[in-house]
């Protein structure tokens, strides 16, 4: 009887499971916030495929476009404005389906169809969000939430902790 031991990755739990030390590795022992945000911007593209992925930061009690992968997007978001405004203002992640049923939502881009956005937290304060798009609905569940969350955390860690 003929085994295989080849492994095929078809889950997407599996697929973060896979990303995160590989994407661990990418950033180790870099610190500098534009760097390491652009390459985990390229990462998660690569890996995934998502249609737009990206860091807005705090500014001046403004959310401000940081580095991206994809489409030209807005430039600034205010506090409680759009998925990305409500993840600072409530500093939770927020799911979202479908865009066009969720009230303020900011579009962007036309394709966009389903997004989710993760805050980053210092020290108690949303320094800023990661914000992926779909160009397809519902493509972020509660498996995303958790892998996505777990990556910001470790992010924040690496270059906002200042030893
Ligand atoms: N849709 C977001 C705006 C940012 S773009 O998706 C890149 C929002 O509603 O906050």
């Amino acid at each position: 009887m003929e085994q295989s031991f080849k492994t095929t990755i078809i889950d997407k739990e599996e697929k973060y499971q896979h990303f995160l030390p590989d994407w661990e590795l990418l950033i180790s022992g870099e610190t500098d916030e534009i760097a390491v945000l652009s390459n985990t911007c390229a990462a998660i593209r690569e890996a995934f495929g998502f249609f737009w992925i990206g860091f807005y930061l705090v500014k001046n009690e403004q959310l401000v476009l940081g580095p991206f992968q994809g489409d030209v997007a807005c430039y600034r978001i205010r506090k409680g404005r759009g998925v990305c405004g409500t993840a600072w203002a409530e500093a939770q992640t927020q799911v979202v389906p479908d865009v066009e049923q969720f009230p303020g939502h900011i579009a962007c881009s036309s394709q966009s169809k389903s997004e989710i956005v993760v805050p980053m937290i210092s020290q108690g304060e949303v320094v800023g969000v990661l914000d992926i798009d779909s160009d397809q609905l519902a493509t972020f569940d509660e498996i995303d939430r958790i892998y996505l969350e777990k990556l910001v955390d470790t992010l924040v860690k690496t270059i906002y902790t200042k030893e």
